[in-house]
């Protein structure tokens, strides 16, 4: 890549024209990750999804989050690729999630301790998660 300039992304929260060869690199130190096709049917079954893409339209960075539409939302996924990290991209992302989500009572995400101040930067304080894992199912198929 020539750049990894922030100023050379596009961020959209629409997925028209993105393909799975876009969608390469991502679930880094997943053992089993999804496909990029799979990873594409992950972005069109959620209610909003943010991405950051290179004028070739290549993503490199990417949020989804569910919603039931009126209360409550819950931010799944997150990542951006290592080298376009620390600039930013991964707040954008958030922002612009939110805000296609609309006025919403209450928006969640689970993470680790030391994602904590990324979320606090972003308006969002400490609770506590429940989560469940089914290990054989990590790659969606
Ligand atoms: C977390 C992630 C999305 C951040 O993307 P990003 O574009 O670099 O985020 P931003 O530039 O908007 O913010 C970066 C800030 O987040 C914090 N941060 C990000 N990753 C961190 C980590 N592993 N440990 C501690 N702080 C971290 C830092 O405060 C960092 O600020 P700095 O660059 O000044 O050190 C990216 O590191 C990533 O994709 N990680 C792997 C997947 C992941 O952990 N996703 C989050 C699931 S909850």
């Amino acid at each position: 890549m020539a750049s990894h300039s922030p100023h050379a992304l596009t961020f959209q929260t629409f997925l028209h024209g993105v393909t799975p060869d876009h969608l390469q690199g991502f679930f880094e130190g997943w053992p089993h990750p999804p496909r990029p096709d799979t990873h594409l049917k992950i972005l069109r079954g959620s209610q909003a999804r943010a991405l950051a893409r290179l004028p070739g339209g290549q993503v490199v960075g990417f949020v989804t989050a569910l919603s039931d539409g009126v209360l409550s939302a819950y931010l799944p996924l997150l990542e951006v690729l290592p080298e376009w990290r620390g600039q930013g991209v991964a707040s954008r992302l958030v922002e612009l999630v939110i805000t296609a989500l609309g006025d919403l009572y209450m928006i969640d995400s689970a993470c680790d301790d030391e994602l904590v101040p990324f979320y606090e930067r972003l308006g969002m304080v400490r609770g506590n998660a429940m989560i469940r894992r089914k290990d054989s199912r990590q790659n969606g198929r």
